[in-house]
């Protein structure tokens, strides 16, 4: 079981100026809690209780004022800090030493995911033993994303924003690797846009045929919170859903005390911490 998750949290939002001037995107709202929650939501749900969070330089106070260190929650969170945005691997070369010897998931901060089954499928994809996977969901606008190309479950093609059509299975931001992951970072080169690319990096494990997909079927939600559309887009998506069933999305303390890494007492710790509030409401309603 893969122990061990990084959220990439850093970034310059620069779509979504001048919202993110003064507060780091995955710290905006989706609806009614930070975008944060979301990605973090999805390593619990995948019972990964290690956490690393990857913020900007100079926005770790921002982040511990909400996610001090994930005790609240029967968990693990450290955080290390990007000088800059280098590209998705750096996450790996800033991580070596949490990574260790292990086996390591990766969520992109401001990735968004819904859907029955979600919760099974996530748990498959954390047994990885060897080599890396992605998670592929069909989308109507292939030209906007990483796309891949699949044989038996194996990746065969990987291409970012192809112009010409090659396959309308995008590349989502959850990503599943073996510990090669951190010497296969250190050998990637910056491209032409300074960066290094996740896709040269799935391309060294297609290479040795080890890199594999897995899919969200078309009851299940992906959504990229990058443009303030898409932003409220998600927004919505949230509401419409939390306000027809009575269930919170990505309620963290729900997760945490569904895996029973928490109990009573930390859910009256965390009404305590956020107030009188619709959020905490919930919360009471969860233990009464
Ligand atoms: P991007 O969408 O590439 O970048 P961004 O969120 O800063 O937005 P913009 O393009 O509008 O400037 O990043 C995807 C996610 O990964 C996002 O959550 C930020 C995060 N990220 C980092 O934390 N460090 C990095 O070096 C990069 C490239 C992204």
């Amino acid at each position: 079981m893969i122990k061990k998750g990084i959220i990439l949290s850093g970034g310059m939002g620069t779509r979504m100026s001048p919202l993110t001037k003064a507060v780091n995107k995955q710290l905006l709202p989706i609806y009614d809690k930070p975008l944060i929650f979301y990605p973090l939501s999805i390593l619990m749900l995948s019972k990964i209780k290690d956490i690393l969070i990857i913020v900007n330089k100079g926005q770790l106070n921002q982040y511990k004022k909400i996610l001090p260190n994930g005790e609240r929650l029967g968990i693990k969170i450290t955080y290390e800090e990007q000088d800059s945005p280098k590209g998705l691997p750096d996450a790996f070369i800033l991580g070596e030493k949490f990574i260790g010897k292990d086996n390591v998931a990766l969520i992109l901060g401001d990735n968004f995911f819904y859907g029955q089954f979600l919760s099974q499928k996530l748990l498959d994809c954390s047994k990885l033993k060897n080599g890396a996977k992605v998670l592929l969901h069909r989308v109507a606008s292939p030209e906007k994303y990483g796309v891949a190309k699949v044989k038996k479950n194996k990746i065969t093609y990987i291409k970012e924003k192809p112009k010409k059509f090659i396959s309308d299975l995008a590349i989502t931001g959850l990503y599943f690797f073996d510990n090669k992951v951190i010497k296969f970072a250190k050998q990637l080169k910056p491209s032409k846009r300074n960066e290094l690319e996740i896709t040269d990096l799935l391309n060294k494990y297609k290479r040795i045929n080890k890199l594999s997909a897995d899919y969200i079927g078309r009851g299940g939600a992906w959504l990229d919170t990058g443009s303030l559309e898409d932003f409220y887009k998600t927004s919505a998506f949230v509401s419409a859903i939390e306000n027809r069933q009575g269930f919170k999305i990505a309620c963290i303390e729900e997760i945490a005390l569904l895996n029973k890494w928490i109990n009573k007492k930390q859910i009256n710790d965390a009404i305590k911490f956020y107030g009188k509030c619709e959020y905490s409401s919930y919360l009471k309603k969860l233990i009464s």
